[in-house]
């Protein structure tokens, strides 16, 4: 059985990953500082897959211990590496933190892997390097654009040090994978997402307003030059995009990798509106949402949907589930957070 490193693997996108890892037969062991999530998590996970993924409570920037664990589970095929700071508006704030976290985390993994000869390495990037794309959907040959935030900027930085790293002739084997927006929990609700705080993501914050939590949701800018004036995301199903990570990751251990470093748009190659999002919940769910339009949020890019047509091809992956169910998974999970007090 192969064995796979998954840091931030007690995340949102880390913890489904986990899941489609081990139903496809890997031995997976999280890598986590539970900064952002739970231990309960890998219950969630266990729950699902019958399987209890080995857990570690460790930091990234941690070098040392690291290192540490990477001679405790010797022998590992590849690293699929989450950890990572994600909220856009407290990098402007905490730009520093962002910075170290994302960066530091990334540079002691790409040190240390030749080190313990593990070779493979998949790296969570976003849509969010192409910035506002000047044609639309968006292919990986898009030019990226200067970042609009510190969160952005690692992203960017990340993938350099990555494709640096690989170009320097270490034997290391890369795929950079760009996300568009991911959304929807685990069908079985066990896992999902969980905001900490005031939700800044559109999905949990229109799940928590139909669950009476927030009082009401603002759509953000109705002033746009998009068809119904609110901004467009490529909103992907997060089974669908941890789907992707399982195949990435076999691509580079079966030797198909048609580079050292390769990248794919992880999106479904359909834009969809906030106003859409929210009509399609109210259809899926029953529930009216309490919302309000609003003016534009600083720093957000008017529309932004994928061409995945490459890691279809490529990877042989596509987005399978619509948007509707997706909702409804998201609601499921909302649903049995209220329940459980969360
Ligand atoms: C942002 C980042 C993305 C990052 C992701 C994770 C950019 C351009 N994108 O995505 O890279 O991976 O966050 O945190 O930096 N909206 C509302 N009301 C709300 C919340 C959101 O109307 O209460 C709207 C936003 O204006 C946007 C859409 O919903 O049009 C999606 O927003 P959000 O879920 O925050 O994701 P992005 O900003 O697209």
């Amino acid at each position: 059985m192969q064995r796979i490193l998954v840091t931030g693997g007690a995340g949102y996108i880390g913890s489904h990953t986990v899941v489609e890892l081990q139903s496809a037969g890997f031995e997976v062991v999280i890598v986590d500082n539970l900064s952002n999530s739970s231990v309960d998590v890998v219950d969630g996970i266990t729950r699902i897959t019958g399987i209890r993924p080995a857990f570690e409570k460790l930091d990234c920037l941690d070098y040392e211990g690291l290192g540490k664990l990477l001679t405790k589970y010797s022998g590992i095929a590849a690293i699929i590496h989450f950890a990572a700071s994600k909220a856009v508006g407290e990098s402007v704030q905490r730009p520093l933190l962002y910075y170290r976290n994302n960066l530091v985390s990334l540079i002691n993994l790409l040190e240390l892997m030749p080190k313990h000869g593990v070779e493979n390495f998949v790296f969570s990037s976003s849509c969010t390097v192409y910035g506002q794309p000047d044609a639309l959907p968006v292919t990986e040959r898009a030019p990226r654009k200067p970042a609009e935030s510190p969160y952005g900027n690692t992203k960017q930085i990340c993938e350099d040090i990555v494709s640096d790293t690989v170009r320097s002739g270490a034997k290391v084997k890369s795929i950079l994978l760009r996300y568009f927006n991911p959304i929807g929990a685990h069908p079985s609700a066990e896992i999902g997402e969980l905001p900490l705080g005031v939700p800044q993501n559109l999905i949990p914050f229109v799940t928590q307003t139909a669950a009476g939590i927030r009082p009401k949701l603002s759509v953000f800018g109705s002033d746009y030059s998009t068809p119904d004036g609110s901004c467009i995301r490529d909103y992907i199903n997060v089974v669908d995009l941890a789907k992707a990570h399982v195949v990435a990751a076999q691509r580079m251990l079966t030797g198909k990798s048609k580079s050292a470093v390769e990248t794919f748009n992880l999106g479904t190659g359909r834009g969809v509106s906030v106003l859409e999002v929210v009509n399609a919940f109210e259809k899926v769910t029953g529930v009216k949402l309490n919302y309000e339009v609003v003016g534009r949020r600083a720093g957000d890019i008017e529309q932004i949907w994928a061409d995945p047509s490459y890691a279809n091809t490529e990877l042989g992956w596509q987005a399978k589930e619509n948007i509707e169910d997706t909702l409804a998974s998201a609601w499921k999970w909302q649903q049995k957070l209220t329940k459980s007090g969360k």
